[in-house]
């Protein structure tokens, strides 16, 4: 008695048909091809030609892509699908309704419905999301030539293509988060991809270093690019310039006094040679008038 009760029971169960779709959103890569999973269980045996699947767009309920009498019917197909759509049509027996979607776009993102009649109907659906990685990203600061110490820099982080938006995140040379004086813009092109552009405003320091670190939030990979600041690169031309000139004025300088003392140095030996001269010229005089007057006899 028990033992029928529970067969009738596994009976009317196994005559349920089930649909199973992911729980958690699936994660399809921009330009690639995707799965979505549907698997209907329930049904032991049936004809190929009792079977429809039904594949819409939770939201507008649009069709996507549909099948029954053993082939896809594609009249009432949305557009923005033509193409782009499949069904595993070997493995539609074994229970296997799952949707191949080609070349996913941004604007594939949304919640799917898959519809399932064999003798009975049942359905599920399930969240799509679309992720794009951006490019590496690249950091720039604007005018540096007229660049020094203590003056407010803006450093500009860009890097496109991505999706959804990106998380920007700024860091000194420590591993500091900077985030005062930080703005973030993204702008979506015709495909819905982000160009992400950050501005952080520093006050400049030589020896610095600001690294931007770009993540996108569902593929949850990150890429940073950074630049240091030392003060001795060209980023400080007209500091290393001032450097140079006043060497230059000092080593001009020391060259005139150079010259000034050897001139005058020079002109003292010239006197003093003209001294020595006079005098002995005076004293060969002097010698002469002593031998003149030797020479007269002295009068006595
Ligand atoms: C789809 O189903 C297959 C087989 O059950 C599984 O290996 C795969 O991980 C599923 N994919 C997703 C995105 O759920
Ligand atoms: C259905 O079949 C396709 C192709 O073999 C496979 O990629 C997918 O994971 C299958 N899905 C399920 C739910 O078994
Ligand atoms: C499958 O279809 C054929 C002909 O349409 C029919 O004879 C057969 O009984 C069907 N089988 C099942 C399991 O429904
Ligand atoms: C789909 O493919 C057919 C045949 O290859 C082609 O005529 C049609 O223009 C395509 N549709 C789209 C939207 O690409
Ligand atoms: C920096 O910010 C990120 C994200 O806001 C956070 O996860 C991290 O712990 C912070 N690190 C420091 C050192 O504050
Ligand atoms: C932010 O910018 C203002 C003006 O540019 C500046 O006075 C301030 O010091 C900056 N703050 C930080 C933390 O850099």
């Amino acid at each position: 008695m028990l033992a029928l009760l529970l067969f009738a029971l596994l009976a009317v169960r196994s005559h349920a048909l089930e649909v199973h779709v992911p729980e958690s959103p699936v994660v399809s890569q921009f330009g690639m091809d995707t799965v979505l999973n549907c698997s209907f269980s329930g049904v032991s045996k049936f004809n190929l030609s009792d079977l429809s699947v039904f594949w819409q767009l939770s939201d507008t309920k649009r069709t996507v892509h549909s099948y029954w009498l053993s082939r896809d019917q594609l009249t009432d197909q949305d557009d923005r699908f033509s193409n782009r759509t499949s069904l595993f049509t070997g493995q539609l027996r074994s229970g296997n309704a799952s949707l191949l979607l080609k070349n996913v776009r941004v604007a594939d993102e949304g919640s799917y419905s898959c519809f399932v009649r064999v003798q009975a109907y049942s359905s599920g659906a399930m969240l799509m999301q679309v992720a794009a990685p951006f490019s590496k990203p690249l950091v720039t600061w604007g005018s540096e030539s007229l660049l020094k110490p203590g003056d407010a820099v803006a450093l500009t982080c860009v890097a496109y293509g991505g999706y959804p938006e990106a998380q920007v995140l700024w860091q000194d040379g420590a591993g500091q988060n900077l985030t005062d004086n930080v703005t973030v813009s993204q702008v979506a092109n015709e495909e819905g991809l982000f160009s992400v552009k950050s501005v952080l405003t520093v006050i400049l320091e030589p020896d610095s270093t600001y690294n931007c670190r770009l993540t996108n939030p569902l593929l949850g990979d990150e890429a940073s690019a950074s630049v240091t600041i030392t003060g001795q690169n060209a980023v400080f031309p007209p500091l290393a310039l001032w450097v140079t000139a006043g060497l230059a004025v000092c080593l001009l300088g020391l060259l005139v006094a150079l010259a000034v003392v050897c001139r005058r140095k020079i002109q003292e030996s010239c006197e003093e040679m003209r001294a020595e001269e006079e005098a002995k010229e005076l004293e060969e005089a002097k010698e002469l008038e002593e031998a003149k007057s030797a020479a007269t006899p002295l009068k006595s």
